[in-house]
Formats: C-alpha cells, sequence, structure tokens
C-alpha cells in the first residue's frame, strides 16, 4: 500500500465561515437534518458516522432540543449510528466518545437501539476493529473488498491536522483494505479505533465542523496550504461533498468560499 503521495482526487472542499460556534452549529444541526431526511427518502435509511470529541457536543444538543428547530425534522426511527473513532476505554468512561453521544444526544433521541452501533473499544483496539468492521459489513450489506457509502460523516480537526483517530505520520493514513483499524493517539488515550480514509472518502457528505483559534492553524495548512501532512486533508470523498463549517477564529487564516 503506497503512502499518501499528491492532493487526492475528490471533491473540492465547501467552506462555510459562519461569527460563532453557535452559528456553526446551527449551520451543522440544518445540514444533518437535510440530509438524513434525503438520504430515508432516498433508501429509507440515513447511516451517518458521527465524530467524537467536544465540538459534535452543541449540534448534539441542538439536534435532540425537543423545543428545537431540528428535532421533529430528523429521521430518528430510520437513523443508523455509527462512530468515526472510538477510545479504548470503557463505555461510561469521561473520554468515551459513545459516552458524549450517548449524553448529547442519544439520551434526547427516539433511536432505536438496534439502530445505535457503538466501537466495544474496551475489547482493545485491534478486535474492536475487527469487530467493528464485521457490523459495518453486515449493516451495509458489503460484499468483500466493498466500502460502505455514509449518508453523512461529521468530522472534526486536532490542532495537528488529525481527523477522527488519524494521526500525523501515521501508518493508519495508508490502509486502503480494511474498514476499520487500530491506531495510536500521542496524547492519552493512546489506544484508538478509527474508521480508514476508504471509508471516509467513501462518504456522500463529509462535514468538518471547527471553532476557536486553536484549529486556525490546522485549518488553514488543510484548505490554504493544502499540507497532506495533516490527515484531514486527506479527506475529500471521491463521489461525495465536502463541507467545512468554520466560525470566525477557525478561518481567521484562511479565505472564505472555496
Ligand atoms: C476524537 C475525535 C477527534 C476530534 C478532534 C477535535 O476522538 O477526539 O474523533 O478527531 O474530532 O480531536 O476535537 P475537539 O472537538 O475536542 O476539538
Amino acid at each position: 500500500m503506497s503512502a499518501p503521495t499528491g492532493p487526492p482526487a475528490g471533491a473540492r472542499p465547501t467552506v462555510r465561515v459562519l461569527p460563532d460556534a453557535a452559528a456553526v452549529q446551527r449551520a451543522a444541526a440544518e445540514e444533518f437534518a437535510a440530509r438524513t431526511a434525503a438520504a430515508v427518502r432516498a433508501h429509507g435509511v440515513a447511516s451517518v458516522a458521527l465524530s467524537g470529541g467536544s465540538t459534535p457536543r452543541g449540534l448534539h444538543a441542538l439536534l435532540a432540543d425537543p423545543s428545537g428547530p431540528f428535532r421533529a425534522r430528523v429521521p430518528w426511527a430510520q437513523l443508523e449510528v455509527f462512530w468515526g473513532d472510538e477510545r479504548c476505554v470503557p463505555p461510561g468512561a469521561p473520554d468515551s466518545n459513545y459516552r458524549m453521544v450517548r449524553e448529547t444526544l442519544l439520551a434526547g433521541a427516539p433511536v432505536p437501539e438496534g439502530n445505535v452501533h457503538r466501537i466495544r473499544a474496551e475489547e482493545g483496539a485491534t478486535a474492536a476493529a475487527l469487530a467493528y468492521e464485521e457490523e459495518l459489513r453486515a449493516h451495509f450489506c458489503l460484499r468483500e473488498g466493498a466500502v460502505p457509502r455514509f449518508d453523512l460523516v461529521l468530522l472534526g480537526i486536532g490542532e495537528d491536522g488529525h481527523t477522527a483517530s488519524l494521526f500525523p505520520g501515521s501508518a493508519a493514513l495508508r490502509e486502503r483494505r480494511l474498514l476499520a483499524i487500530a491506531a495510536r493517539s500521542p496524547r492519552p488515550p493512546l489506544e484508538r479505533v478509527t474508521l480508514t480514509l476508504p471509508v471516509l472518502n467513501a462518504a456522500s457528505c463529509v462535514v468538518f465542523l471547527a471553532s476557536g483559534t486553536g484549529k486556525a492553524e490546522a485549518v488553514a495548512a488543510v484548505l490554504r496550504r493544502r499540507d497532506m501532512s495533516r490527515p484531514a486533508a486527506l479527506v475529500r470523498p471521491e463521489k461525495g461533498d465536502l463541507l467545512w463549517f468554520l466560525d470566525a477564529a477557525a478561518a481567521s487564516g484562511t479565505p472564505p468560499g472555496r
């Protein structure tokens, strides 16, 4: 498997710069509601891969808010919830991505339990990645060698340009056959499970969310300099949409627009 070399093919990013983090969350909620509803109209189900970290918390709260404008628009009963990555910690641990999604989204939204596809990362990264791969293949009814096409993948970006648990210089960036693999983070929790680039780049739509000046350098490296050493720069859906929702602080190093 060759290492990522030049700019990947695939969708050019559409960048939306919004005034603040709350506006980013509203724009993302609108996209989430619209894309999931369209997916259910098109093929009866909406398969999403959610991001970890802290950025999605506000988006999740907006989507699940019973008095808000989005909850009634999301087809919760037909929503199939996956994760882009998980830390190898118990599902109830403070830094579990599952726990974050459970608390901020699923606790307030009527997603059937059978539609929640947790990465069982506490079982160890390699075993969990294998199990997750099997779950993906079963859910998407994949023949050998096929890649699932998520209707929507939500991603964040770290200050080093990582996304999901794909970190700079990681061997995981070169994986082209497996759908999910064990990965190692430079910061605790060290052991992770992550979707691979082929899965992210097969998505119908990828939405990156970034807020705050802490992300400005990484965002500029990806969107302005096309710095391929930043894993987020390698996410370019081949036949899908790529959207970046930034607040002014995160975009402070990046010209608005495409
Ligand atoms: C994780 C995420 C990771 C995250 C970025 C940004 O498991 O931590 O998948 O890729 O999206 O690190 O994190 P924040 O949203 O907390 O800034």
